[in-house]
């Protein structure tokens, strides 16, 4: 199992290229199941979570080219079983995503109950309720959720999401796109992958409006054709280099990212005290060898601060000026890498969903256990402003999210190495 071996060091600083989206990827190369004709997918993150997707449509008999820039080409058409596997589905929960599409298209799916994971039990209600409510049968036995369309085809709905779902909103807009007649999905989730998603159904011939708000208006058509789709650029990803940036007190560039969907994270780190500069599709933090202040925050869905930047601040925190106060309100078991965190010298306690951090000039390397992968990543930070070594382990966490993550910070002057046990 690989490990990655961090000496803690001075400022990162540098430039480098932010990578697609890995959470617009999933659904897109989903939806591509929509599909009576070719979809070619590019801008794709080499990650393991893209190779599971990949290999779950395999599995299901589509049809797929993938060349040496991992641009896929997909026919929808040509599935042949719409099961979705227990050994497949274990290993990400986002496979989820084609069940919609696969019951939209071919009246029926079969796929593995998605388990919960280290952040929390993650159900799936409001993915079958919706469907539920456009007609679907959905029974569920032996760990498998087994959906049909007894009439045939599903009929448009007006549906009210409970809580605001990214991957509810996902799978109920792509079934809508071919039901008959008109949905109107109420709280929905409003992130950039949202968007990326319904300008690729767009694209392949949906009508879809009212994405990125809290109302979408989908009429169904009867097929959805070909289409070339670009992913969007990983807007998580682009985070993550800035806090450990500003955590080392550096100074660096990001290339290919939209500053717009990262508003809420850039505002944090300008209170921590970065200088942020942007254009069209750069960014640029320089903390002018400041040590970063203290930022509080609470979790919400887009556009309030993301559940996926919690882990990396918390770290950033644990390093900065003053006393930072984080809630976690997403998910129940986000605040996990704390007590990694404390095992190299930090000080944060935590009550419920909330973790109270005191800020310390630096840390203490130590080996230390990843157990999700925005929690692995703020290990990585930590250890970036340690003095000494941490080597951390159980990093397939890290190879789900992060395209070559050694070899970015490796460009930003970080001492980090893949090692293998
Ligand atoms: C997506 O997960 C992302 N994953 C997550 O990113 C992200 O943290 C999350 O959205 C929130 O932004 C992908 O896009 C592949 P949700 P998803 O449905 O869709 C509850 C990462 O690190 N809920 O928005 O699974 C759920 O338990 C990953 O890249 C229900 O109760 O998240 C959670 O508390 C981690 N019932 C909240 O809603 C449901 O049917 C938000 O979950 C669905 C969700």
């Amino acid at each position: 199992m690989d490990k990655l071996l961090i000496r803690g060091g001075g400022p990162l600083s540098g430039e480098i290229r932010v990578s697609g989206s890995k959470n617009a990827a999933l659904p897109i190369l989903a939806a591509t199941l929509l599909s009576s004709e070719p979809v070619r997918v590019s801008n794709l993150p080499h990650l393991h979570d893209i190779t599971t997707m990949i290999a779950l449509l395999r599995s299901m008999g589509t049809e797929l080219l993938v060349d040496e820039k991992l641009c896929v080409e997909i026919n929808g058409a040509t599935t042949k079983q719409t099961t979705a596997p227990y050994e497949l589905v274990k290993t990400m929960r986002a496979s989820i995503l084609v069940l919609g599409p696969l019951l939209a298209h071919f009246g029926r799916a079969r796929v593995s109950f998605p388990g919960g994971c280290a952040i929390g039990s993650r159900p799936v209600d409001q993915h079958l309720r919706g469907l539920e409510a456009m007609g679907a049968q959905i029974d569920v036995d032996e760990g498998y959720i087994t959906a049909t369309c007894p009439n045939g085809r599903l009929k448009g709905a007006h549906i009210l999401f409970d809580m605001v779902t990214v991957g509810g909103t996902e799978n109920v807009l792509m079934a809508a796109c071919l039901a008959e007649g008109r949905t109107v999905l109420e709280n929905a989730a409003r992130e950039p992958e949202i968007i990326d998603l319904a300008n690729c159904l767009i694209a392949m011939g949906a009508k879809i409006s009212g994405h990125g708000s809290a109302t979408i208006t989908i009429d169904g058509v009867e097929k959805l054709g070909g289409c070339s789709y670009s992913v969007m650029p990983d807007r998580i990803e682009a985070g993550t280099y800035l806090v450990a940036a500003a955590a080392t007190r550096g100074n660096i560039k990001l290339r290919d990212i939209d500053p717009n969907t990262l508003d809420a994270v850039l505002v944090k780190l300008e209170e921590a005290g970065a200088k942020i500069e942007h254009g069209e599709d750069w960014i640029s933090l320089d903390m002018e060898g400041r040590r970063p202040k203290a930022v509080s925050f609470k979790t919400v869905p887009y556009p309030g601060f993301p559940t996926d930047m919690q882990a990396q601040f918390t770290a950033m925190n644990a390093v900065a000026e003053g006393v930072a106060k984080v809630s976690e309100t997403i998910f129940e078991n986000r605040l996990i890498q704390t007590h990694e965190m404390n095992r190299m010298g930090a000080n944060i306690s935590v009550d419920g969903n909330t973790a109270l951090i005191t800020g310390t000039e630096r840390l203490k390397g130590a080996p230390v256990m990843a157990s999700d992968l925005r929690a692995s990543a703020s290990l990585v930070i930590a250890g970036l402003v340690a003095d000494g070594e941490t080597l951390v382990d159980r990093i397939y966490h890290i190879d789900r999210g992060y395209e070559c993550i050694e070899e970015k910070f490796l460009s930003l002057g970080a001492d980090i190495r893949r090692v293998s046990s």
